[in-house]
Parts: structure tokens; sequence; C-alpha cells
């Protein structure tokens, strides 16, 4: 008896645990964060606890750590959601409903230091683009959220490629 229970103990742990690592390395198909309940929050809960970023594909062009600009970090590293690299490229360069993209900054001696994003939410903000901006610290505090005018008048550089300044959409990513 002891021997069964024993047995099928074996049986379950390792079947969760298979189930568990391929969630890990699975990104989920999550239905795109609607007006009604974005918040810095949100996002913060949609990266890293119903999909984790650092299993999105990191940008392929600018894959690893990457010298980056100001006022972000001196090194970079980005990644793109399956919604907007499955769409890319996009003729009309405007990446659709549910694009998220995850900018990791890090400081000269490449310790994170925070994690700006862009979250496309349909009808938040029409004028620019729909995104939701935000900007964390490495433990997931929201430093800024919204539409800050220093995020949305930098990145405006890029309107006509819907604010992205990466890449263009209407290219290969
Ligand atoms: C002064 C200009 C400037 C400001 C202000 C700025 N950014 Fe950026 N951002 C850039 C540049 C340049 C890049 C391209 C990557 C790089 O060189 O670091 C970039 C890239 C990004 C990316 C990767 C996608 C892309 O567009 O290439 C995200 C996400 C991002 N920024 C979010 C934000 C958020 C959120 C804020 C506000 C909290 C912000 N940025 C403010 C200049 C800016």
């Amino acid at each position: 008896m002891k021997l069964i229970v024993s047995a099928a103990l074996l049986v379950i742990m390792s079947v969760g645990l298979l189930i568990s690592c391929s969630n890990k390395a699975e990104e989920p198909s999550l239905e795109p964060l609607q007006m009604s309940e974005i918040s810095g929050n949100a996002i913060w809960d949609r990266i890293t606890v119903e999909s984790r970023y650092k299993n999105y594909t990191e940008w392929p062009k600018d894959s690893g750590l990457q010298p980056g600009q100001s006022p972000h970090g001196v090194w970079h590293r980005v990644f793109a959601n399956r919604t907007l690299l499955e769409a890319l490229p996009a003729a009309d360069s405007t990446a659709p409903e549910g694009s998220l993209i995850v900018k990791e900054n890090f400081g000269s001696s490449k310790t994170l230091g925070s994690i700006t994003v862009m979250a496309k939410v349909k009808g938040y903000d029409p004028e620019n683009g729909d995104w939701y901006w935000a900007m964390f610290d490495p433990e997931g505090k929201v430093l800024k959220e919204g539409s800050p005018g220093g995020c949305i008048s930098c990145h405006a550089g890029m309107r006509s490629n819907d604010f992205v300044i990466i890449n263009p959409l209407d290219m290969a990513p």
C-alpha cells in the first residue's frame, strides 16, 4: 500500500514538474489588457505573473545587452510579446492591440536600474498611438504610468512608426 502511494506521489510530482517547466518556456496567449483595467500594477502583473516577459522574444535584431541612449540605461535589453512580433512586418507601421514592449535598462556597471514598458491599449490615447507607458524599479514599484509627457514627446519623433524607436514596424523585426 505504502509503495502504491509513493509511486502515485512520484507520478503526480513528475507531471507537476513537467507542467511547470513547459509553462516557463511558453508565452501564453492572453486577452489584451483593456482600458477599464489598465494601470502600472496591471502591467507589472501581466509581465511577471500572467506571463513572464523574460520568456518573450528579445527584439531579434537587437537581442542581448545593447548600448542604449539617454535617458534610458547605458545598456538595454528589449523584449516584445508574441502579439506584436507575430504582426510584423505591419504594412501600416502600427502595432496591434495587446502589444507589449518591455525594456530593461542597465547602468554602466550592468546592474538593472529600471524597466520601461509600452502597452497598446485600445482607445486609451488615440492621439498618441493608444500606448500606455510605464516605468518600474527592478522590484516592480511603479515610478511612472499613463501618459507621461516625457515618454511621449521623445518617442513622438517616431510617430510615423507608432512611437516605436527600435525598429521600423513595416520591416521584419
Ligand atoms: C529623451 C528621449 C526618450 C524618453 C524621454 C523616453 N524614451 Fe524610451 N526610448 C528612447 C530611445 C532612443 C529608444 C531606443 C532604444 C535606446 O536607444 O535605448 C527607446 C526605447 C524605448 C522602448 C523600446 C521600444 C522602442 O520604442 O524602441 C520602450 C518600451 C521605451 N523606450 C519606453 C519608454 C518609457 C515608458 C518612457 C517614459 C517613462 C520613455 N521610454 C522615455 C528614447 C526615449
